[in-house]
């Protein structure tokens, strides 16, 4: 497998997932607190950094156990930093390079640069540059601007490059990369979802033994696809919850308890919507209905697992993005825009030990693997849907007729999203119900309603997101359908907002 040190770049997650597409295990270690057994480490990269290696808070970590001894990759910081400690110089460049660049002049019979055509475009983003590389040096490649866009210690399989090779924009990053693992560090490519599966299988088994795990379903890709994982390791031993908070799409509840059926699982479904709805009675605020939400799930769920005698495994869909240990470049807490609300937050009392199938791996690799467990396409498609469901797009307090309203409007949205072709090119959509009413006119009738906003935003992580530019005469027909068949609202409106500054969700 491949250490990746992380000096805090925004790019590091991208090359643990670019090593991993060339079916490579990678893990990302902060560079201040790296592993202390490295023998599991066949590579070790280092990533980027918004320092620059001459300032005294810039990382600059020993890597006395690391480099002439493993395979080593810097990556811009990462170049910088090989250079800058191995006595060449690293000054500030007259322009901050940034963008795309062409990689030439290459060394010839290098096989890092194997495949590689000459002229194949980098990415670059940088403002310090390397003026004189170190002693022991050779350069591999430059670009227009860039001299020592490219090069390696003698006698090392060191290397170190400028550019970003993780980032889409470098044409042959993959290639590049393959490169070094393969041909340079003489890894494998064996790690693939077929043998993640066989692995965790092998090791949940073991773990798990003859105990009792339960599991919280949410309906959507983790939660599903932990589930399976772990009934194949353990069948009848899972006890799997499906709470119905009330807040739901249209049928969901129903049909993904039916899909679950159908998979094997064994799932308990809980149809706890007045208990919710009760207690969100009359409650306006934003966090307030988040944490009515969440409270009263951990309720629901803390119930439901009493039932199920002598468990004592609590198993959890989490993922690595969600638990990867982040250098964050201020070095402060970051403030709490929402609070989420996921099964994560059960009471201590309950002294469930957690196990989570899924912690090494990224969203993408939890729906190959889903697919290569034999899980159907609508379950491991499917749009993320928030844990509080549509309490957190009914804005203001939440009824039980503006539940059925949305969940009408919603049920229109996503099946038109389907019936055209969209669904799978938008990566999140939903409608919001807006606490305002405005004057319409149907037939000769005045109506004074709802007005609803429909949102649809591609993404790739929820971090950040663009508003979807839907055919107008899709949302034509949808706005139509909509104001036809819904009683109580009489109009629509399309979200262009963009994250940030706006979130993805209104509340
Ligand atoms: P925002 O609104 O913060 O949403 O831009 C980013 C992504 O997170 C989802 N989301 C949640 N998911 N529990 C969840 O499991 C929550 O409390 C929650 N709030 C927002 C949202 O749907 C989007 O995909």
């Amino acid at each position: 497998q491949v250490l990746i040190l992380d000096f805090g770049s925004q790019y590091t997650q991208l090359i643990a997932r670019r090593v991993r597409e060339l079916n490579i295990y990678s893990e990302i270690k902060p560079y201040n607190n790296p592993p202390e057994d490295l023998s599991a480490y066949q590579a070790v990269i280092l990533s980027g950094s918004p320092h620059s290696v001459r300032s005294e808070q810039a990382p600059h970590p020993d890597l006395s156990a690391i480099k002439g001894k493993k395979p080593l990759l810097g990556i811009c910081y990462g170049a910088q930093y090989l250079a800058h400690f191995n006595g060449g110089n690293v000054a500030p460049s007259a322009t901050r390079e940034y963008g795309r660049a062409h990689l030439s002049n290459f060394k010839a019979n290098e096989p890092f640069l194997e495949g590689i055509k000459e002229g194949t475009q980098v990415w670059m983003s940088h403002s310090d540059t390397i003026k004189v590389l170190p002693e022991g040096a050779e350069l591999l490649a430059s670009t227009e601007d860039v001299e020592n866009a490219a090069f390696k210690l003698k006698d090392e399989k060191t290397y170190a490059i400028q550019f970003h090779p993780e980032v889409y924009h470098t044409t042959e990053g993959s290639k590049l990369l393959k490169n070094f693992l393969v041909n340079i560090a003489g890894l494998k490519q064996d790690w693939t979802p077929a043998a993640f599966v066989e692995e965790t299988v092998d090791e949940l088994k073991e773990k798990i033994g003859k105990d009792r795990v339960i599991l919280g379903l949410s309906g959507g890709v983790d939660s599903s696809v932990a589930a399976m994982l772990l009934h194949k390791a353990i069948g009848n031993q899972l006890y799997c919850i499906f709470v119905n908070n009330g807040l739901l799409r249209k049928n969901e509840y129903e049909q993904v308890l039916e899909q679950y059926k159908g998979m094997g699982l064994n799932v308990k479904g809980v149809d706890a919507s007045a208990r919710f709805l009760d207690a969100l009675k009359g409650e306006s605020d934003p966090e307030g209905k988040r944490k009515i939400i969440g409270k009263v799930f951990i309720d629901v769920f803390d119930d439901e697992s009493q039932q199920v005698e002598n468990a004592t495994w609590l198993a959890q869909g989490t993922i690595y993005p969600d638990r990867i240990e982040s250098v964050s470049a201020s070095g402060g807490p970051s403030v709490t825009i929402k609070s989420h609300h996921n099964v994560g937050g059960l009471p201590d009392y309950m002294k469930l030990k957690i196990v989570e199938p899924l912690h090494l791996l990224f969203k993408d690799e939890v729906r190959r693997v889903g697919k290569s467990l034999g899980m159907p396409d609508n379950i491991l498609g499917r749009h993320p849907f928030p844990g509080p469901g549509l309490g957190i797009r009914i804005l203001g307090d939440i009824t039980p007729e503006k539940v059925r309203m949305l969940q009408e409007v919603d049920a229109i949205f996503i099946e038109g999203l389907k019936k055209h072709g969209l669904y799978d090119k938008v990566w999140q959509a939903g409608a919001m119900l807006l606490p305002v009413n405005s004057v319409g006119v149907m037939g000769d009738e005045r109506t004074y309603e709802k007005c609803v906003a429909l949102r649809a935003v591609e993404s790739t992580d929820g971090m950040t997101a663009d508003w979807v530019n839907l055919p107008y005469e899709f949302l034509q027909k949808i706005s139509n359908e909509i104001i036809n068949k819904v009683k109580g609202v009489n109009r629509v409106v399309y979200d262009i907002s963009s994250k940030p500054p706006a979130t993805i969700e209104w509340e």
